[in-house]
């Protein structure tokens, strides 16, 4: 059975100070659990301080929220994988909507991202979904299949395994408007299905593909009701110790 995964994407929120008080606060309210594993995304500033406060064998992991796709260089502004690495980073949040939509980020790139990514040993949360006009011409399958094809492109078998999917709507981001179980389920089995067309049915039923979108105490357990939904990418209640907390054990406790 797959492991859920409860990823805080905390965006652009929460100094390097703020950081190192939120993870002393969360980790009163949350223990280990071999029943889900656990990411923090902090911004850029805040990483090196939340990899000492996490200390380097902790339980609650750390992801970045980008990441370029060159190594080093004349890239100004631009953060690349091997720098996340030796600040402890073992995850990172690619094509995030927010990247598409203010960044003008294209599938193109993403899938040089998530290459860069995987070459360096971080594990890429790729960010796929469609907007609500898409939705309501009834794209939504084949939006995220077109973002699934490009990002994906040329992927052994071996480097999906290290890979995790983030179904997350653009209509459902930040509106407290979350997708309702029947639609996250739906994407969900075409996306493994996408994967088990392109790789193999091993594959498609080891990876993970979370659920993201106005992700909250109050719905995070209808949503993990369907095995089809291995997690949840949480913006907004992420930033809250408390409600954080509660997704996790939530999430711990449904699985076990
Ligand atoms: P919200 O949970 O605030 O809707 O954000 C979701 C998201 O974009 C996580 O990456």
């Amino acid at each position: 059975m797959r492991r859920p995964l409860i990823v805080g994407n905390w965006k652009m929120n929460k100094t390097a100070s703020e950081a190192a008080a939120f993870i002393r606060d969360l980790r009163e309210r949350v223990s280990a659990s071999p029943h889900a594993d656990v990411v923090i995304a902090p911004p850029f500033t805040a990483i090196e301080t939340a990899y000492r406060t996490l200390g380097p064998s902790s339980w609650i992991n750390l992801g970045a929220q980008d990441v370029h796709w060159e190594e080093q260089g004349a890239f100004t502004g631009e953060v690349s994988a091997p720098m996340l690495r030796e600040l402890g980073c073992r995850y990172v949040v690619v094509g995030h909507s927010e990247r598409r939509t203010h960044f003008g980020e294209r599938d193109e790139n993403i899938q040089k991202k998530v290459r860069a990514a995987l070459k360096h040993g971080l594990s890429p949360i790729l960010c796929v979904g469609e907007s609500l006009a898409e939705r309501e011409a009834n794209r939504t399958e084949s939006v995220v299949t077109d973002q699934l094809k490009v990002s994906l492109a040329g992927l052994a078998a071996q480097d999906l395994a290290t890979v995790t999917i983030a179904y997350e709507p653009v209509w459902a981001i930040g509106t407290g408007r979350a997708a309702t179980t029947e639609q996250a389920v739906t994407v969900h089995r075409s996306i493994r299905l996408f994967i088990e067309t392109g790789w193999d049915s091993q594959t498609a039923s080891a990876i993970r593909i979370l659920y993201g979108g106005s992700v909250t105490p109050q719905n995070i357990e209808p949503l993990l009701v369907s095995d089809a939904i291995d997690g949840a990418l949480v913006g907004g209640a992420c930033l809250n110790p408390d409600s954080f907390a509660t997704i996790i054990n939530l999430a711990q406790v449904q699985r076990a």
